[in-house]
């Protein structure tokens, strides 16, 4: 950057007044409370001169992919922050998977998207594995938040297909990490980006490959009283959505099938609506934020729906009405979005969520805890249901050793986590009306509470309140050795704290 440049950035940064960074809710759904400037560079050396600049400057810094998270914990409270987006740094180089090899590799900026790296892949006959997660959202971004799809498997959490991350320390130095069992990698694998800026990712391939999708609806009692883990553990990928008004489950589950064993082409979309839809759902919720009887609707509405297929045709953008759905990995594991369709948030419904890991031998005891807290509401009159279109979301994620990721094992709880972890991710309906709160609000916090204190547990980086992460610590339910570990790695790494965020003050990581 030229000198006159530099000049009127420090300029720029001081005179800006501190505005929120926003979520993908957009306005009055703060990342970030106030920050003072976004920069969108275009290249990794445009990137390291910003650092640079505010290293020198003091100035805090945040990177940010596509703001897909739910709460005001990517920042600190500084408003002098400025944030780092990296939506313009999107090159994707050095493919290689040789003929017959049964991984490669590929080297991608930090503002590559899930969408435009398996569009990509596929059309180099490649593809990501089972190391994704929907869909709009930076690869990047993913892996600094210990992201992860649902298996007990096979590796799921994104940071797995790393093999290399391009950091952009606190001195402005570009640092390569590569796989290894040391604490810098062990650290830069979930690094809730307190190391630093993920500039680039080198991350691992295979040959592209067809998988189905088949899904099944289970009586509530068949889960809780169930062998959870058989009944996930066989597939690719598996989880379970939860209907606790209707008593019920979906069982969704993929696997891969032979080359040539079908041509269909089945895309996936969780997130497709119309604005007639959307209106009608937003009609019953935001009413269900006072009459219950529309919550239960709603749910009745959204069992229905989620059971059939939610997937088409690409090729026709016909609808496929019958399991099983075959077709390309990304495009029946994630998809996208229907040709002409919005997302539910595009037209105005908003959510908010929960999300904890559970040592799977602890699985159906969990699920019995929140089934109870159901019931005890209605022992009150108070029937509690999923607000939200795909039900409550049961996730599932094989052992992964990091410092700070949802899945590692040999934590000082003394919890078995060798055979993985369920996720309890409870998105709900956030009314657009009156004070915003919920359908009996106080539920929310106090069974997040509960299951906080009964259980070992961890919080989903980006899917959680600060409260919860607060009560997590008190608890004491995070490793301090581990913690202690990632604070000596961040202190080589970012020795002034310039890229602190409220998730790593509440960690005491500061
Ligand atoms: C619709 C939707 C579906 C989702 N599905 C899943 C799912 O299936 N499984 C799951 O685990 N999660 C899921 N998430 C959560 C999502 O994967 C994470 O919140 C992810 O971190 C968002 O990435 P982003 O690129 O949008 O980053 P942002 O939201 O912009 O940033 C998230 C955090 O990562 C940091 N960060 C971003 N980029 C970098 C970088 N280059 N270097 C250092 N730090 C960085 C930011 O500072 C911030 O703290 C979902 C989110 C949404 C909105
Ligand atoms: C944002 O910063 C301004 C100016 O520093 C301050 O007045 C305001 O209270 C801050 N807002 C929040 C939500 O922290
Ligand atoms: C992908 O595979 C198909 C079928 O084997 C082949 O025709 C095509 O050339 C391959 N494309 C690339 C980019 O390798
Ligand atoms: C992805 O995010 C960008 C904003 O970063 C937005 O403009 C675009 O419409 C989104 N795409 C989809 C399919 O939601």
């Amino acid at each position: 950057m030229a000198p006159a440049m530099l000049v009127a950035f420090a300029l720029y940064a001081s005179l800006v007044r501190a505005e929120p960074y926003n979520t993908f809710d957009g306005p009055g759904f703060p990342a970030c409370n106030n920050v003072s400037t976004v920069y969108k560079p275009t290249t990794v050396d445009e990137t390291i001169t910003l650092v640079r600049t505010a290293a020198q400057n003091g100035t805090p810094v945040r990177a940010s992919g596509k703001g897909h998270m739910w709460y005001d914990t990517m920042c600190s409270d500084n408003p002098s922050t400025v944030i780092i987006r990296t939506e313009n740094l999107n090159r994707i180089t050095d493919l290689s998977l040789p003929p017959g090899a049964q991984d490669g590799s590929v080297m991608i900026e930090a503002g590559v998207t899930f969408f435009q790296l398996a569009e990509y892949l596929h059309a180099n006959n490649a593809s990501m594995g089972y190391t994704l997660v929907n869909w709009n959202i930076t690869l990047a971004g993913s892996i600094a938040m210990g992201a992860h799809r649902s298996s007990l498997r096979e590796d799921s959490m994104v940071a797995a297909g790393a093999l290399e991350l391009h950091i952009i320390d606190g001195n402005g130095q570009l640092r390569v990490v590569k796989r290894s069992n040391s604490d810098e990698w062990l650290a830069a694998s979930t690094s809730l980006g307190l190391l630093g800026v993920i500039a680039k990712v080198k991350f691992k391939i295979y040959p592209d490959f067809k998988v189905y999708a088949k899904q099944d609806i289970l009586e509530e009692k068949a889960v809780l009283d169930g062998d959870i883990y058989g009944m996930i553990v066989p597939y690719g990928t598996a989880n379970f959505w939860w209907w606790p008004y209707l008593r019920k489950f979906h069982l969704r589950y993929y696997d891969p099938v032979p080359a040539g064993f079908s041509d269909q082409e089945g895309f996936q979309s969780t997130f497709s609506v119309t604005k007639a839809e959307a209106d009608i759902a937003a009609g019953l919720l935001n009413s269900g934020k006072i009459l219950p009887t529309s919550n239960m609707a709603a749910e009745t509405l959204f069992f229905s729906l989620w059971s059939a297929p939610n997937f088409r045709d690409k090729r026709t953008d016909t609808a496929i009405t019958t399991w099983p759905v075959y077709g390309w990995n990304y495009d029946v594991l994630i998809g996208g979005l229907y040709p002409g369709y919005g997302t539910q948030w595009d037209y105005g419904l908003r959510g908010e969520t929960l999300e904890l890991a559970f040592p799977i031998p602890l699985a159906n005891a969990v699920l019995k805890r929140v089934r109870q807290a159901f019931d005890a509401e209605l022992a009150k009159g108070i029937v509690m249901t999923s607000t939200y279109r795909s039900g409550i979301n049961i996730k599932f994620g094989k052992a992964y050793e990091d410092l700070l990721g949802q899945v590692s094992t040999g934590t000082a709880d003394g919890a078995d986590w060798t055979k993985g972890a369920m996720m309890f991710d409870f998105p709900t309906f956030k009314p657009n009306w009156g004070d915003g709160k919920r359908f009996n609000e106080e539920f929310y916090g106090r069974l997040a509470r509960d299951l906080i204190a009964t259980f070992p547990c961890r919080p989903h980086w980006t899917k959680n309140t600060r409260e919860v992460f607060e009560v997590t610590v008190a608890n004491g339910k995070l490793d301090p050795s581990r913690l202690a570990r990632f604070k000596s790695v961040r202190q080589q790494f970012d020795p002034k704290g310039m890229f602190k965020s409220v998730v790593g003050e509440i960690l005491g990581l500061y």
